[in-house]
């Protein structure tokens, strides 16, 4: 039977970061709040808090008065969880503990109704582990906000293996009234995005371990991909003991599954002290951050007798547009070669190609080209002028090739970064695997291909969805990528995806 929870009273149990949060947008969406500490005066302070924030965004025209003093007046601090017994919707955000958070539940079934709703904020433990135990394990399901939750849109509705079909479709739905984006997930470790977002950190963290980049390019290139921010940056700004424990205990939960294993790089500066920005020191200082990229110079311009476009597909017209427009000023062009396989600039004997996940000394021994250098995946198409793209060089190729590749990369429209010739590089390594872990989930059933496209972007921000990424790229092209840097490591880690091997395989 459907439930409608839309206008129901509510109760908040722990008035921290979340559940302050979570108390102003029910508020704001109408519904009569009670909010429950158990420190004491913590509801009270997070009322005043709540009041003078909502204050400030009539201030800035947000608002309009009546409508902040409302939604104030609807969220009521209260002294017991008795108080709060006719409560159809209890939102639970105390501490991340499976035992004081199963306690609570219990308590809490003895005092609303039999058929109130509740939900658990939980951000990385079972929704069927905090159920059980429950004389209704049904009615639970997880609610889980994200980091600020006036401002963040996304919602994952988390089912455990008792949830009640109904209870989740009401979650969703109230969750879409309060102007959220809710999205279905399973009960499974990290849920979507905690889970799929993991090789956004582990990629750039595996490089830094084998010293294949600084922090500093490794943030550039995938800035350059359209990120809003880089890895390195990124685990900085959340905190590596966060960002480290997040990873822990997806790893542990998964039996330590390589796939997610955490990096030594972070357990050393997590040991140190070096927490990020609330230390003052991570990848970069602070209060200044990421110094600048020295602006690269290339002493030689680019030159050749020949140059031939090889490639079908959008890269590859991008590169005969850039080729075109830079050798136009010598009064020449490129010629063009769709069939022959790879993607990239024959430049006279030596080769620039488009990665596909094998590194250029690999390919140099396969085809005898000694000059060969692979460049990273152009995300954002045409780019912007002076993208940061990454760029390895084989190990036999001449020196004059090596500053050659740059001074090219430059003249296509690049700003091109030199890292170590590794597999992958790292746009195309990152996105491989964000898209691999993507497409684990869905045939794993935790979302759907459109579900984890949208926790994505609205729950990390990324600048497209893992399948709107495959969508752009193709299937083909992703496995190898993955099966490249399984070649490289062996090892569990780049398994590709069933998901992704069937499609590769089959009718696309
Ligand atoms: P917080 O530490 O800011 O707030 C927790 C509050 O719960 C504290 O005020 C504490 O006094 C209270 N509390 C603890 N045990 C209680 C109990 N038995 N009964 C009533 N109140 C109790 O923590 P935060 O960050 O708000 O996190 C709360 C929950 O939300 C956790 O489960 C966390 O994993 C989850 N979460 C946190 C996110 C974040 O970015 N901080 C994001 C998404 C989920």
């Amino acid at each position: 039977m459907a439930i409608d929870l839309r206008g129901a009273p509510v109760l908040v149990v722990g008035a921290g970061i979340m559940g302050a949060g979570i108390a102003q947008v029910a508020a704001q969406a109408g519904h009569r709040v009670r909010l429950f500490d158990t420190r004491d005066g913590a509801a009270a302070d997070a009322k005043r808090k709540l009041a003078a924030t909502l204050d400030g965004l009539v201030a800035k025209g947000k608002l309009v008065a009546d409508a902040a003093q409302a939604a104030s007046a609807r969220i009521e601090p209260v002294a017991t969880l008795d108080a709060a017994a006719d409560a159809r919707l209890v939102v639970e955000a105390i501490v991340e503990n499976l035992d004081v958070k199963r306690a609570l539940l219990r308590q809490l079934e003895a005092i609303v109704a039999p058929d109130a709703v509740l939900a658990t904020n939980t951000s990385s433990i079972s929704v069927t582990a905090i159920a059980n135990g429950l004389a209704r394990p049904q009615r639970l399901a997880g609610m889980h906000f994200f980091n600020p939750v006036p401002l963040m849109k996304l919602v994952e509705v988390v089912s455990g293996l008792q949830t009640d079909a109904a209870v989740a479709a009401a979650i969703f739905d109230l969750s879409r009234a309060w102007g959220k984006t809710p999205v279905h997930a399973k009960s499974t470790p990290g849920f979507i995005v905690n889970r799929i977002a993991r090789p956004y950190y582990a990629e750039a963290l595996a490089l830094l371990h084998e010293q294949a980049a600084t922090p500093q390019v490794l943030d550039a290139c995938l800035r350059g991909a359209g990120f809003r921010m880089g890895p390195c940056e990124l685990m900085d700004l959340i905190g590596h003991d966060t960002n480290f424990a997040v990873t822990n205990s997806v790893y542990e939960a998964n039996f330590h599954d390589k796939r997610y294993v955490p990096s030594l790089v972070q357990a050393e500066m997590v040991a140190g002290g070096l927490l990020g920005r609330k230390s003052g020191r991570g990848f970069y200082a602070y209060p200044d951050g990421a110094p600048a990229l020295p602006v690269a110079v290339h002493e030689a311009p680019a030159t050749a007798r020949e140059v031939v476009v090889h490639g079908d597909g959008p890269i590859a017209d991008a590169l005969e547009a850039a080729a075109t427009r830079s050798l136009a000023a010598q009064g020449w062009g490129p010629a063009r070669e769709r069939d022959s396989g790879w993607t990239g600039l024959a430049i006279d004997d030596a080769r620039l190609r488009l990665t596909d996940g094998r590194t250029a000394t690999e390919i140099a021994a396969e085809t005898g080209h000694a000059n060969l250098a692979v460049f990273d995946r152009p995300l954002v198409l045409p780019a912007p002028a002076g993208t940061a793209l990454a760029f390895g060089v084989a190990d036999g190729a001449s020196i004059a090739w090596r500053s050659q590749a740059a001074a090219w990369l430059a003249a296509l429209g690049f700003s091109p970064l030199p890292v170590a010739d590794t597999p992958g590089l790292v746009v195309a390594r990152t996105v491989a695997m964000l898209i691999n872990e993507a497409a684990d989930a869905v045939q794993q059933g935790v979302c759907t291909a459109d579900g984890a496209d949208a926790a994505m972007k609205l729950g990390v921000n990324y600048p497209a969805g893992p399948f709107e990424w495959l969508a752009r790229w193709n299937v083909v092209g992703v496995v190898r990528v993955v099966e490249a840097l399984d070649a490289a490591y062996r090892g569990e880690r780049y398994r590709v995806s069933p998901w992704l091997r069937r499609r590769a395989w089959g009718p696309r």
